[in-house]
């Protein structure tokens, strides 16, 4: 877990603000959810097999005997929110996007963090393959938009209650016999859920899936279908994919399309996705909700920073204030404190250091600043009702009425 500031906030709010952007244009609303949620929640929709479930949840319980987990992801708890707000009574689809702290307790290594934060976007009620391709659309547009510039698309289609028991068989028949070359996690995957062995990242089991079917070959007519059309519209978005035939996510609510969006180089590879999504019809109900379809995809914060630092992204430097406003003296702070407000009220910045008396530790703050301006209230002045302007460049002053120093002050910064 880390703490985030300075540099690092720079780089979360640049990629929030992108995301706000794109998510205002295509018309997502904002949901936040509780950190908090039942574990059920998550064993329910992630899925018992999963690392994510099996190893990876932070989990309590309560006072109460309730038993709580902190989220280790956020489609299972946004579905939550969706049937819980009534959201199916809304038009169709119901457009939803997420940004916030995300805890799994994973072995620490480059890319991946105890407590990380995902920007995730999720549309409900919507079959159709064109949602698919939108979504891996805005994802890709995310991650350009903060100029990361080799991205690739890795996908790949799952199938549906429909085809993938068939193909369950087919990996248990062929994974059994080279049962003893598996790794004890995956001995174990065969009999809990043999998908979850082609997640592995196991060399020994690498060289084993490599020759293992695929489900590609295995698609009913309907998820074959489906799959064709989204593949044709990445073509006509001319997004650039790869076919990953052993693709299938860490997470047990997929079907049909998955996909993970990584930037292509040796480092980025090791770093691991990106973002990674897909389609899961089944969720809503299986978490109780009317039958309605979802897709959706997430990105990881930390992990598009990395990479932002990696490719060297610096942002436009902020406006720095001009002026700077120094006091001596009692009366003069009081003076100041209002005065700071007027500048606030006009918009314009100003620095200052109420803190301290000394006017030469002020003064020396200023020269440091690099300020256009200094403006002195003294004691003297504070009793007069004036106030100094000392041109920083030129080294000269002179004597204005307080009341008139924030016009005053608008017009010089303007005929800069
Ligand atoms: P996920 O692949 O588990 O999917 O996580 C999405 C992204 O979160 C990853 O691609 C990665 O960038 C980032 N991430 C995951 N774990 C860590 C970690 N420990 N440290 C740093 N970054 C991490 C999901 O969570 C799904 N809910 C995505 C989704 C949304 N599917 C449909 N809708």
């Amino acid at each position: 877990m880390h703490d985030i500031f300075s540099e690092e906030q720079k780089y979360f709010q640049k990629i929030y603000e992108v995301c706000e952007d794109i998510a205002n244009f295509y018309q997502f609303q904002k949901i936040e959810t509780p950190i908090l949620e039942e574990t059920e929640l998550f064993s329910r929709g992630i899925g018992i097999s999963t690392d994510i479930v099996g190893k990876q949840m932070f989990s309590l319980r309560t006072k109460g005997g309730d038993y709580l987990t902190l989220r280790p992801e956020g489609t299972a708890p946004v579905v939550r929110a969706f049937i819980e707000q009534g959201m199916h009574n809304l038009p169709q689809p119901v457009k939803l996007w997420y940004f916030g702290p995300y805890f799994r307790y994973e072995r620490p290594q480059a890319g991946r963090y105890r407590q990380f934060w995902q920007l995730g976007f999720e549309v409900f009620g919507e079959e159709s393959p064109v949602v698919d391709a939108q979504i891996i659309q805005i994802f890709y547009n995310i991650l350009r938009e903060i100029r990361l510039k080799k991205l690739i698309i890795e996908i790949n289609s799952i199938g549906d209650s429909q085809c993938r028991p068939y193909y369950k068989k087919l990996l248990v028949s062929y994974f059994r016999s080279r049962e003893g070359a598996l790794c004890a996690d995956c001995r174990r995957r065969l009999r809990e859920n043999p998908l979850r062995i082609l997640d592995c990242k196991e060399e020994k089991c690498q060289r084993i899936i490599s020759q293992a079917p695929q489900m590609i070959d295995h698609l009913c007519e309907s998820c074959h279908s489906h799959f064709k059309e989204v593949l044709e519209f990445l073509d006509g978005l001319e997004l650039p994919y790869h076919l990953n035939p052993y693709l299938v996510r860490g997470l047990d609510y997929y079907t049909k399309t998955v996909f993970e969006i990584y930037e292509e180089s040796p480092e980025g590879r090791a770093l691991g996705a990106l973002a990674g999504g897909g389609r899961y019809d089944p969720l809503i109900k299986l978490l109780g909700g009317k039958d309605t379809p979802g897709c959706g995809c997430a990105a990881g914060v930390e992990r598009i920073v990395a990479e932002m630092k990696r490719e060297g992204i610096k942002f436009k430097k902020e406006k720095e204030p001009e002026i700077f406003l120094a006091q001596l003296g009692n009366l003069a702070k009081r003076r100041s404190l209002r005065l700071l407000e007027d500048f606030r009220a006009a918009k314009i910045q100003v620095a200052e250091s109420f803190g301290r008396d000394s006017l030469k530790a002020q003064l020396a703050k200023a020269d440091k600043l690099g300020v256009k301006y200094t403006l002195i209230l003294g004691q003297q002045e504070a009793l007069e009702g004036t106030i100094i302007v000392k041109d920083m460049a030129l080294g000269r002053q002179e004597t204005i009425k307080i009341e008139k120093t924030v016009r005053e002050m608008e017009k010089r910064l303007k005929s800069r």
